[in-house]
């Protein structure tokens, strides 16, 4: 049925194959509601070591997903282990980026670095067909920066997801002034077909929810330095205040230390004056506490959840 479901959309013309390059906390998320949705999914990653913890994160949350449904009565479990194994299933796993050359949708989710970015565009930009829709999902750099690399700046969008992929429902859908229109008509639709709520921008630093989110995060380290009150209180206080799902500093802990400070101190260097760098997030990063992924930020961490 999933099969006939890619058939489909290749037959309307519609987006049927996806390559996500890079399977880390997004990349990973990205391939696996790509091959949940029905798209066969092409999973490059640089290393085979990536690739199978890329993989070995997608089995367990798919696994996770389809348990819930079957614990709440939406699906038996025959149908749960049909739709775990279809979905693996529609996912090619391969350190081969010249695979890419058959997909529709190409979304890059490697690591923040401008310069690899751009090196491996101007790779891609060689192996797509002249149809494919070619992403990335970077959270802070300019798409305008890549595209001329592709050699195909008219086929090029930001596809910004949001961590956990798997649950989260927007995704920022970004033109820049090269976009051509029906190519960023084909990047809404990719995003409506995942069932996520796709909104459009332009491409300005950090998007809407980044520009609005990482100086809150921010602020937020900041008044625990001022010691205005505990983290667990700033925290306490914006899931109760302001009925948030995660007080803001579980919330920097959560996407990672890493990449909160990597965006503020970037904005920093690119806009002198405008932005504030709290002193104890960059002595954590400097400590390797970068919260969820190592176990310890500002909170400790058990697995997902907080100790
Ligand atoms: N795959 C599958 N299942 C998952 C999962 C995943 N990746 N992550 C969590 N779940 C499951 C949990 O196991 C749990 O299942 P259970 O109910 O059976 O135990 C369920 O989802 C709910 O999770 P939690 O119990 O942890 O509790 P919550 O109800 O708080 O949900 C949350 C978790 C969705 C992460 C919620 O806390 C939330 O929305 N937090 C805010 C997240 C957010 O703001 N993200 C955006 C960050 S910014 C960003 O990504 C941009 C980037 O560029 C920086």
């Amino acid at each position: 049925r999933q099969t006939s479901t890619a058939a489909r959309r290749l037959h309307r013309g519609m987006a049927s194959k996806v390559g996500v390059v890079g399977l880390g906390l997004m990349g990973h998320g990205i391939a696996q509601v790509s091959a949940e949705k029905g798209f066969d999914v092409v999973a490059v990653e640089l290393e085979e070591r990536f690739l199978d913890s890329g993989m070995t994160r997608i089995q367990q949350s798919v696994g996770k997903i389809a348990a819930k449904a079957v614990a709440k009565g939406k699906m038996d479990q025959a149908s749960a282990d049909a739709h775990v194994a279809s979905a693996l299933g529609r996912i090619t796993p391969t350190t081969d980026l010249g695979a890419l050359a058959s997909c529709d949708v190409i979304v890059e989710a490697v690591i923040e670095d401008l310069s690899l970015k751009q090196k491996l565009y101007t790779d891609i930009g060689k192996l797509v067909h002249s149809e494919c829709v070619i992403a990335s999902n970077t959270s802070s750099l300019s798409i305008g920066a890549m595209a001329p690399f592709t050699g195909r700046p008219k086929q090029m969008v930001g596809l910004h997801f949001f961590n956990p992929v798997q649950l989260m429902q927007l995704v920022e859908v970004v033109k820049t002034e090269d976009t051509d229109s029906a190519v960023f008509d084909r990047a809404m639709q990719y995003a409506k077909d995942l069932g996520k709520t796709p909104i459009e921008c332009i491409d300005t630093p950090g998007f809407v929810v980044n520009r609005l989110l990482i100086p809150y995060l921010c602020e937020a380290l900041l008044m625990y330095e001022r010691g205005v009150a505990s983290a667990a209180d700033i925290d306490t206080a914006m899931r109760l205040g302001a009925s948030h799902p995660m007080g803001p500093i579980a919330l920097a802990d959560y996407v990672g230390l890493d990449t909160t400070y990597n965006i503020i101190k970037g904005w920093d260097k690119q806009f002198p004056g405008q932005f504030k760098v709290p002193a104890s997030l960059a002595a954590k990063v400097a400590e390797g506490k970068l919260g969820r992924k190592t176990g310890e930020g500002y909170h400790k961490w058990v697995g997902d959840k907080l100790a």
